[in-house]
């Protein structure tokens, strides 16, 4: 039973998304629980380099999750053949130019979305990585939520009949960084930082929409910055120059209708952080995080107009849970797990820079609609 040890280097660890999810829940997670079983009873072991600008704080990390490698010098990291694979997870705008690096030297790539400012950057690093024969993977995590497993389950059970639309609801407050501090990054909020909603969320919804419901065919967008100055980690104020909010709408292919609100100045009165309400012929769903409940055709009220009365129904108690049926552990542990079997044992991994580079497209298609006031067809993308 062989241990098949394999170098990553991790570039943009000491950021939120890179700690948090890649590191501690993914990376480190794995290493503890004896890392990735292969049925022939081989495991995969990741090795991480940690990679940063600052010293300090790459040895602080490492040092507290008992992991020796770290380094400043990305180019000595590329050199090493014991790493495989380059992962980053950098502010969006410094992806293109590592990544490239990356490809150049022959590394499989794994990255966080968006992978590229424009389309036209994330199409041509799925080029360069297609040309070099490097493997490559984007991170799609909601795929692996359990609510959206759950809807998923609905849907190859053919449980909605015909769907007809789809409502998606995401967003919460991000304090403006005045009297509380904001709880998300200040460049999120700087168009010349790679920062805004829609090429934050856009990127997602993508593969959300494309792997459930069927491709995206046309989006009409219509963007804002509803809270114009915001105050950043230093406490100095800025102008916040990236849309905070996108009302959009897409068509599907098999004309399904989806309305998808996305805002970061929204207070949360619903289940979850993101809701995905599915109506069908045959039944609907609403889709959170973690839970996913469902009402059937046959369990539907016939509800009447009556304002002139107390409401008489509950509403929220006519739905029935999806039970879970499995366990359900991290989603960017699970992708990277498939990922590195794919490296390892070539095992299949249909989400690579192809799919992020669709991502991208949505983004510009919907910021160009908000710009255009209109809608605007979303051609197929190939390499
Ligand atoms: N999959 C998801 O759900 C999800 C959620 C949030 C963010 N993201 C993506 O993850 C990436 C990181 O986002 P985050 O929220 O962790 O941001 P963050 O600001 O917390 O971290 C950004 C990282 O980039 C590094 N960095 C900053 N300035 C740099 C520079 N000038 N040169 C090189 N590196 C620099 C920082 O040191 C840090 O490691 C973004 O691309 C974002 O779109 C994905």
């Amino acid at each position: 039973m062989a241990e098949h040890k394999v170098g990553i280097i991790m570039n943009g660890v000491t950021g939120r998304m890179g700690t948090n999810q890649h590191l501690i829940r993914s990376i480190v997670a794995i290493r503890k629980q004896g890392g990735v079983k292969l049925a022939d009873g081989d495991t995969i072991m990741p090795e991480p380099i940690l990679v940063g600008r600052q010293e300090h704080k790459l040895r602080a990390l490492a040092e507290a999750h008992q992991l020796s490698r770290w380094s400043t010098n990305l180019d000595e990291c590329l050199d090493d053949p014991s790493n495989r694979i380059y992962f980053d997870s950098q502010m969006t705008n410094y992806r293109a130019d590592s990544v490239k690096r990356a490809i150049a030297r022959g590394k499989h790539i794994y990255c966080e979305k968006p992978t590229g400012a424009t389309l036209q950057e994330s199409l041509e690093l799925a080029r360069l990585a297609a040309a070099a024969g490097v493997k490559n993977g984007v991170v799609q995590d909601k795929l692996f939520l359990p609510g959206l497993l759950k809807l998923k389950r609905l849907v190859d059970a053919g449980y909605f009949g015909k769907i007809l639309s789809v409502r998606m609801e995401f967003g919460y407050w991000v304090f403006e960084g005045d009297w509380q501090p904001g709880q998300r990054p200040s460049w999120n909020y700087r168009k010349e930082d790679g920062g805004g909603i829609i090429v934050d969320m856009f990127a997602h919804w993508r593969y959300v929409l494309d792997n459930l419901f069927g491709a995206i065919r046309a989006v009409s967008c219509l963007g804002m910055t509803h809270i114009p100055r915001r105050v950043d980690e230093q406490g100095f104020a800025y102008a916040a120059t990236a849309d905070d909010a996108a009302y959009a709408t897409f068509e599907l292919e098999g004309g399904i209708v989806v309305q998808a609100n996305s805002s970061w100045c929204v207070r949360v009165n619903r289940e979850d952080l993101l809701t995905i309400q599915v109506d069908g012929t045959e039944g609907s769903a609403v889709a959170g995080l973690r839970d996913c409940k469902t009402q059937h055709r046959a369990n539907t009220c016939k509800a009447v107009w009556n304002p002139d009365i107390p409401n008489p129904y509950h509403f929220q108690e006519q739905w029935q849970n999806v039970p879970d049926n499995q366990l359900f552990d991290n989603g960017f542990k699970v992708q990277w797990e498939l990922f590195l079997k794919h490296i390892v044992i070539d095992t299949p991994f249909p989400w690579g820079l192809l799919e992020g580079a669709k991502g991208t497209q949505l983004s510009d298609l919907g910021l160009q609609s908000w710009r255009e006031r209109r809608w605007i067809d979303v051609p197929d993308l190939t390499l």
